[in-house]
This record gives structure tokens, sequence and C-alpha cells, in this order.
């Protein structure tokens, strides 16, 4: 498995390949991520992975500073999982100026639910996806159904914008207490924990 961490050594390395699948990420993985990675495996390979804590997607008083990077971890459970490159580009190489411009989906689907509690949250997953996508030009890519919403509003940026991908949706894995895994389940207390299980 390559790691890589700038477009031009990426695009270098797919030079020639076959079509790829591919699992965006912001790392901090888990076995829910490993199973997407598996999914895009059957899809057909070469498979990339990208990881990539996206700032626009946080808002002011989220965790963005705090959101765990555990790249070398990462690395060890994708390379287990039969990912073929890892596309782990830094903030100054991904956004080497601010991203002025961004991809506004479309409010019937991206504000209401949790985007009414997070403005602008929809907005800066599809910025991110897309210019993912264009770095890593996949014939698939696959999204978790755990995170429902962002599945149907990237399916819907594919069909607007007549992106030549095709997305899939990969089945939420759970913990044996029934409560699917999520990079953020390690900020719950147990009582929380157990709160989020009885809804
Ligand atoms: O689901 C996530 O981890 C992120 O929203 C994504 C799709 C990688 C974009 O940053």
């Amino acid at each position: 498995m390559q790691t890589i961490h700038t477009i031009a050594a990426l695009r270098q390395a797919l030079a020639g390949r076959a079509a790829t699948s591919f699992v965006p990420t912001m790392g901090n993985l888990h076995e829910g991520h490993l199973a997407l990675v598996r999914e895009a495996a059957r899809q057909g390979e070469p498979v990339v992975a990208s990881i990539f804590v996206n700032r626009l997607q946080f808002a002011p008083h989220e965790d963005f500073d705090r959101y765990p990077r555990t790249l070398a971890r990462d690395c060890e459970l994708l390379a287990g999982a039969g990912c073929d490159i890892v596309f782990a580009p830094d903030e100054r190489e991904f956004y080497p100026q601010p991203q002025t411009y961004a991809v506004r989906p479309d409010p019937a689907l991206a504000d209401i639910l949790e985007g009414e509690f997070r403005p602008g949250f929809f907005g800066g997953v599809c910025t991110v996806v897309l210019k993912l996508f264009a770095c890593v030009q996949p014939a698939v890519a696959v999204f978790g159904k755990k995170d429902y919403q962002q599945w149907k509003v990237v399916g819907r940026m594919v069909e607007q914008f007549a992106l030549p991908i095709r997305i899939v949706g990969g089945e939420t894995v759970r913990a044996e207490d029934g409560l699917a895994l999520s990079s953020r389940n390690g900020y719950l207390t147990l009582d929380e924990r157990s709160g989020c299980r009885a809804r």
C-alpha cells in the first residue's frame, strides 16, 4: 500500500491504472470504515482511501482542533483491509488558498435533519468531496449508510453535476451494544452512550 501526501504524487500513482474505487474518510478509523474499504474492493480494484480532516465542515465551536489524528494506525488498518493507496494531504496541500469556491447543496436535502442543527455542514462536505473526486477521479465511491443524509446529499450532487461516479452505500457496522460505530463515539460517557442506545 502506498501512502501519498500530494495531489501531484497521487495523479502520478494513478496514471495508467484501471478505474479506482474510492472511500473518503477523516481518519480515526474503525471497523465501519474498514467495511467500506472492503465494499470498495468488491466493486473493483484498486482502492483509494483518503484521510483528511476537512475544516470546511466544522463550525467554529466544533471539534476540528481536537478531532483525533491517527495516521500511522489508520494506515496499518487500511493496509489490512485491502486498500491500495492512501491519500492523506495536509491542509496546506489541499487548501493552498482559502477555498472560496464552494458547493451549495440543495437546501431541501441539506438544510433539514442534521443540516438544520449544523448550518453549512453539508456544503463543507460536498465541497471537499467534489475536490477529492477531482483528485482521485474514481469510477465508484463508497459512503456509509450510517451517515444516511450525507450519502443522499452526495448522491444528488453527483447527479446534478453529471459526475461519472457510481455512489455505493455501505452497510452500518454496530458495536455489541447496538450503537453504530462512529469516530466520535469516543467522546461519549457511559451514560451518554446508553442514552443514544435508548433512542
Ligand atoms: O463522512 C466523513 O468522514 C466526511 O464527512 C467525509 C465524507 C470524509 C468528507 O470529509
